[in-house]
């Protein structure tokens, strides 16, 4: 696959199929993507790669805690202020999603029932997260776990499966310490969700937006 096809034909995937990924594609990909740069070629990230009966634990647990009405609250908090412009982005893919989904912005039993589907990480065979040690101070060591992880996925989608970013997925991090043994010295950063996709399903395949080139880059000549 051409690089800039993968960059542009990667998406969020949001449904899959049942099939588990066989162990050693996962591996084919990590052994990939360690290549990814690092600050200093520090490598901060640490992966767990959370599959089988620990991923069912890991979904049916997040799901129970967001019905359940717990507070998420990951390591890293989420940003609820954004400036205008970005919000209407993150407003517009909601309405993008639900719109894929037929779900009426008024119906709130759908969209709760959509959000239960989104806590129990749209039933994917595989979790991946990824945490760094607590005494990397520096805020560099994010964008190395941002550069690796869009590797995984990019090098995921030229292998024919899907995956999705999900905050969701390491909302309630005691979960993912218990399930998948991450120890409490490690802060979790994010994760990222992966399996064979559901190639027609509307949810897969709505229009993404992104803005135009000249309204978010400068030329200084
Ligand atoms: C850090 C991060 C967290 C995200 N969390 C979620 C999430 O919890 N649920 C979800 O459905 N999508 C999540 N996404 C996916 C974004 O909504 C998606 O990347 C964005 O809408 C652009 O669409 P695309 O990935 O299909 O190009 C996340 C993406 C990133 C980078």
């Amino acid at each position: 696959m051409e690089i800039a096809d993968a960059v542009t034909g990667r998406r969020s995937i949001r449904k899959f199929k049942k099939d588990p990924i066989p162990e050693t594609l996962i591996r084919e990909i990590l052994e990939q993507a360690r290549w990814s740069p690092s600050w200093g070629n520090t490598q901060p990230w640490e992966l767990y790669v959370i599959t089988g009966k620990a991923m069912e634990a890991v979904k049916e647990e997040n799901r129970r805690r967001i019905l359940d009405g717990s507070p998420p609250c990951p390591d890293i908090p989420m940003p609820l202020e954004w400036p205008d412009r970005m919000k209407a982005r993150y407003m517009g893919v909601g309405k993008s999603v639900l719109t894929a989904l037929d779900i009426a912005r008024e119906d709130k039993e759908s969209r709760s029932r959509y959000n239960a589907d989104m806590f129990h990480l749209f039933d994917a065979p595989c979790l991946i997260v990824a945490a760094q040690d607590k005494s990397v101070s520096s805020r560099y060591a994010l964008i190395d776990i941002g550069l690796i992880l869009q590797n995984i996925c990019l090098l995921a989608h030229g292998k024919g499966l899907g995956t999705c970013i999900m905050a969701v997925s390491i909302a309630y991090p005691d979960v993912l310490r218990s399930i998948a043994k991450i120890p409490e010295d490690r802060i979790i950063v994010m994760g990222v969700v992966a399996g064979y996709p559901e190639g027609d399903s509307a949810i897969n395949t709505f229009k993404r937006q992104r803005t135009a080139v000249d309204d978010f880059v400068s030329w200084i000549k």
